[in-house]
């Protein structure tokens, strides 16, 4: 029988991954604090997303999920998250027109503050501290000060969050997601781009097709379609009195918890033993979620977290979200695939591309475009292979001009990450690169649904 469920039930579990608060009753106060103020989500729009996700488990809706690997304080701007969210647009409206599904936005945004680490301590010459966790935790300066966990931290977190999400929500329905200003922005990207021969083809079709929608009457005036976006907020579920401050009983749906501090969260892939604290938390919110699932996962275990995490097997409930590295992906991901999909657990199946393919150059953290692109490859041929369906991408980007990954049509090196390296934790793509891989992932789908259409059309 299944162990009963609260918000707090967590605490009973062991726990990875935990700042060492110094000043416990300080963090008792904020929970309550944080217990008082308003949810920045609602019940009803996580289970509109879970909807969507569960159209994207069938093959009907492609996911892109991305953002920053870490929010920060200091880089809290609103041309940082008008660019980061117009870049997501951009993509979308191109892996729209690949994959001939609707996309599914979901930003690594308005909440993704908490890192995991690999040592809880780090050393500069004769000085160790605590490592720094992400801004909702301690500041990354390595001073003792900085680096010794404070609650208040919370406080703006929670602040950023909603006034981030206020600016994307406005944005979504206020005008500035109308489908033919994405597409010129994207117009204005190819011709720009070194590879403008390579992307003006599918930039044309895009074209025609919202003349055509035109001609037959369909404008920003009379279909919100074109006009408005529907964008949702994700963030990994790390810090656990946040999530539970946040966690509301549902006025809607009765009898259910949302953790309403995103619509969606997700297990990372160091916290994701089945008797610990992370997953029992997200185990009993309603809200969709999802999991990381690194080289290192065993299928037996993967099923029994499916089952743990998502007991009604509802498709939409549970995303999978694989990172394996381009060299380990066609390896590794088809014994899970396989299992996940005959024990008969309802997943959506996500790539990141990002975290298995991480490396240092000039001592910079970076990941080469050419490997990311190869991971979304593997990922796509697994999936192709075991009949199973690729559901979409999580990347690390923004909208900002970063020098972080290497590769791409600009041909960045090692030698320019020095440039503008500006990330808080690992390196994004930026924008230029971001729209190369969303032109170069539709152009992989498209090519994949031409082979797989063809004998159909032979047979009719
Ligand atoms: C992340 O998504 O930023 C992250 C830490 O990923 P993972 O848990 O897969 O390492
Ligand atoms: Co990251």
């Amino acid at each position: 029988m299944a162990r009963s469920w609260t918000p707090s039930s967590w605490r009973d579990m062991p726990i990875r991954q935990v700042p060492d608060y110094p000043d416990m009753a300080a963090l008792a106060a904020m929970e309550q604090k944080l217990g008082r103020f308003p949810p920045l989500v609602f019940a009803g729009e996580c289970e509109r997303l879970k909807a969507e996700l569960g159209r994207a488990g069938e093959g009907r809706a492609f996911v892109l999920q991305g953002g920053d690997c870490a929010e920060s304080f200091s880089q809290f701007r609103t041309d940082d998250i008008r660019d980061t969210f117009r870049v997501l647009l951009q993509m979308a409206v191109v892996l729209t027109f690949g994959a001939t599904v609707p996309v599914v936005k979901l930003g690594r945004m308005a909440g993704q503050f908490a890192k995991p680490r690999s040592s809880d301590v780090e050393k500069q010459g004769d000085v160790t501290l605590p490592s720094y966790r992400g801004d909702i935790i301690n500041g990354a300066e390595f001073t003792e000060a900085a680096r010794t966990p404070d609650p208040q931290r919370m406080e703006f977190a929670y602040l950023q969050s909603a006034s981030t999400l206020n600016l994307l929500r406005a944005f979504s329905t206020g005008g500035y997601a109308d489908l033919h200003q994405v597409h010129r922005w994207n117009l204005d990207f190819v011709g720009r781009s070194p590879l403008t021969a390579q992307y003006e083809g599918l930039a044309q079709r895009i074209d025609e097709t919202l003349n055509f929608m035109a001609a037959c009457g369909m404008n920003s005036e009379n279909a919100p379609q074109i006009r408005e976006t529907a964008f949702y907020t994700s963030h990994e579920s790390l810090l656990l009195p946040y999530e539970q401050a946040l966690t509301r009983l549902s006025s809607t749906h009765i009898g259910k918890h949302y953790a309403c501090s995103a619509h969606f969260l997700w297990i990372g892939d160091r916290t994701r033993q089945p008797d610990g604290a992370h997953v029992e938390f997200l185990r009993g919110v309603a809200n969709p979620i999802g999991m990381k699932v690194g080289p290192t996962m065993d299928a037996g275990e993967l099923v029994a977290l499916c089952k743990l995490l998502n007991p009604g097997n509802e498709m939409g409930r549970f995303t999978l979200i694989s990172r394996m590295g381009a060299g380990k992906v066609a390896e590794k991901l088809p014994p899970l695939v396989r299992a996940v999909r005959d024990a008969g657990c309802n997943v959506v199946w996500l790539c990141d591309p990002m975290h298995g393919n991480t490396t240092t150059q000039a001592g910079y953290k970076t990941r080469s475009f050419d490997a990311i692109l190869d991971e979304v490859r593997g990922f796509f041929d697994v999936h192709a292979a075991e009949g199973t369906v690729a559901g979409g991408v999580h990347v690390e980007m923004t909208g900002a001009d970063v020098t972080e990954c290497v590769g791409g049509a600009h041909r960045l090196t090692a030698a320019n990450l020095s440039e503008n390296y500006a990330t808080f934790c690992d390196p994004r793509l930026n924008a230029e690169q971001s729209l190369e891989l969303s032109f170069r992932i539709a152009e992989e789908l498209k090519a994949r649904r031409v082979t797989t259409e063809r004998p159909a059309r032979a047979a009719e």
